[in-house]
């Protein structure tokens, strides 16, 4: 049995560009969570938020961690929010590895500039992701095996994760 390698990190933190170009030199299957509520959901996230409510969604993420804990030998990207709560934390590390995309809140407001699919970052930018990001960075922390320098480039960011894969 093989494990999965977990990514989690804030929104912009490069989790499904990395979990994919990852996937890839590996040679096994990426799965995107988000992506994954959204098919299962057929609805896309905002939709979710703007229609349920983020305590709906959540529910939805937990149950979405529970199923893809129990998988193997994947690349799995998680939710900005996902490791907040521990109970997914614990679901997805029990057969996967997790790695924290750790970056500035600069990057993110760099990279999400233009970005307008993100509810919890509509308002106020700046703002939101400042006090976010503060708020969580012990708590993705906390919940990591490993914890890796995203404000650069994916293929750094890549290079990063599979040395430690490769040398475990
Ligand atoms: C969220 C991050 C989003 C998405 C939802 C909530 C969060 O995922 O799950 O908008 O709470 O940080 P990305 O990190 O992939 O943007």
């Amino acid at each position: 049995m093989s494990k999965n390698i977990v990514l989690c990190g804030f929104m912009g933190s490069g989790k499904s560009v990395t979990g994919k170009a990852l996937a890839n030199c590996l040679n096994t299957e990426f799965i995107d969570m988000d992506a994954y509520i959204e098919k299962t959901e057929n609805m896309s996230v905002s939709e979710i938020f703007e229609k349920f409510g983020e305590n709906h969604f959540r529910n939805l993420e937990a149950k979405a961690s529970a199923t893809l804990g129990t998988f193997e030998n994947k690349v799995i990207a998680c939710g900005g929010g996902t490791v907040v709560n521990p109970e997914n934390t614990m679901a997805l590390k029990q057969n996967g590895e997790l790695f924290y995309l750790s970056v500035a809140p600069e990057t993110v407001i760099n990279r999400l500039k233009t970005d307008n699919t993100r509810p919890l970052l509509a308002k106020n930018k700046e703002n939101a992701v400042n006090s976010l990001l503060n708020s969580r960075a012990p708590i993705y922390e906390a919940a990591a095996d490993h914890i890796i320098d995203a404000n650069k480039s994916v293929t750094e960011v890549v290079e990063q994760i599979l040395k430690i894969v490769r040398e475990a």
